[in-house]
């Protein structure tokens, strides 16, 4: 990796991932582009910052060979409950836009990063230890999406050689910047409101159970495959990840410790419920642990540590 583009570049990971490839790359090797402005100078200073609409190939194109890129991170995308808002859109973006940047990749050789998620398995699927390879019949169009993402990258891997690599996110928990519209955001609001007015009302019942991961293990995660031996990977595309797995209710607890005043009630949206439950509890990351070992760092008690602390200096 010397010429690096992000796409999506101020979401919740984006946002995260670029200041960590521009203290190991340089800050003029990483370009930030996404279809909103920046809102913040971190972005576009010192590195690079592009509008771009991840559908608009020609402008991809212009940007891709006028810097030289050879390796992708293509976060673009609608989430999980906005896509279930704008099915039609969550395709056009989802699915369109990485046809875009595989179709770059192809033409000019890039590496590429194509984040999937636990939304790629559906209710057919075990849902605790969760297998690398097993059904995946995903009911949300995010799913969807994610599912024909893994595919799209396999078959431009195996027809036309382009190295396409990707992880199966769990839900991501971060304090620098708020979540995009998914259903694991609860667990990123939930820290807002615990120091803000130290109660949550929670959109997910007390007993839903899902894995997750805090962002410094998720930008490792992608960063460690992107450099990863090619020759070790058997999978390559769709590694499962995972760190912990918890409930609204646990998650609570572990706030109570450092916050005791701190409550939480349920007031379920049955939308964003019926995702969670079409989700794995728990997936098994074994592929990732032997084929370029993966391992978190980050536990429920580190993490609510680190996200409270960081939090508290923020605010
Ligand atoms: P996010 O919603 O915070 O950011 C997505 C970014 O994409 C936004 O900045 C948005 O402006 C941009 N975008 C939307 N449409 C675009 C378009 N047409 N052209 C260019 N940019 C566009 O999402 P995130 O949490 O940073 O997720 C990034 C990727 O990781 C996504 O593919 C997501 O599915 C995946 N993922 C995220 C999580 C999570 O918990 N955050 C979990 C699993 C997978
Ligand atoms: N965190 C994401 C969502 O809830 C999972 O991909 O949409």
């Amino acid at each position: 990796m010397k010429k690096i583009l992000v796409t999506g570049a101020t979401g919740q990971i984006g946002s995260e991932l670029i200041m960590t490839l521009r203290n190991r790359y340089g800050a003029g090797n990483v370009l930030a582009a996404d279809i909103k402005p920046a809102l913040n100078d971190e972005l576009t200073q010192p590195g690079p910052y592009y509008r771009l609409d991840v559908r608009d190939l020609s402008t991809l194109k212009q940007i891709v060979t006028a810097n030289n890129i050879d390796t992708i991170f293509h976060l673009a995308s609608l989430l999980s409950a906005v896509a279930e808002q704008k099915p039609q859109q969550a395709w056009d973006v989802n699915m369109n836009g990485l046809m875009n940047v595989l179709e770059i990749c192809r033409e000019y050789r890039c590496a590429l990063f194509f984040p999937s998620s636990i939304a790629a398995f559906g209710t057919e699927t075990p849902s605790m230890d969760t297998p690398q390879d097993t059904i995946q019949r995903p009911t949300t169009i995010y799913g969807i999406t994610k599912v024909s993402g893994e595919l799209l990258c396999d078959y431009y891997f195996h027809r036309f050689g382009v190295d396409a690599r990707g992880l199966r996110y769990p839900g991501l928990i971060s304090s620098k910047t708020l979540p995009g519209g998914g259903t694991t955001d609860y667990a990123v609001d939930i820290f807002y409101a615990a120091i803000k007015s130290q109660h949550y009302a929670c959109f997910l019942r007390a007993d839903t159970q899902l894995d997750m991961m805090y962002m410094p293990d998720a930008l490792d995660a992608a960063i460690t495959l992107m450099t990863a031996d090619s020759t070790q990977l058997k999978h390559r595309n769709a590694f499962n990840v995972t760190a912990m797995s918890f409930t609204p209710q646990q998650l609570a607890a572990e706030i109570q410790k450092h916050i005791p005043e701190f409550t939480i009630t349920y007031s379920v949206d049955p939308l964003r419920q019926a995702i969670a439950d079409s989700w794995p509890r728990h997936m098994n990351d074994s592929a990732a642990r032997t084929e370029w070992g993966w391992q978190a760092q980050f536990d429920l008690p580190a993490m609510v540590k680190d996200m409270l602390l960081n939090m508290r200096l923020l605010n």
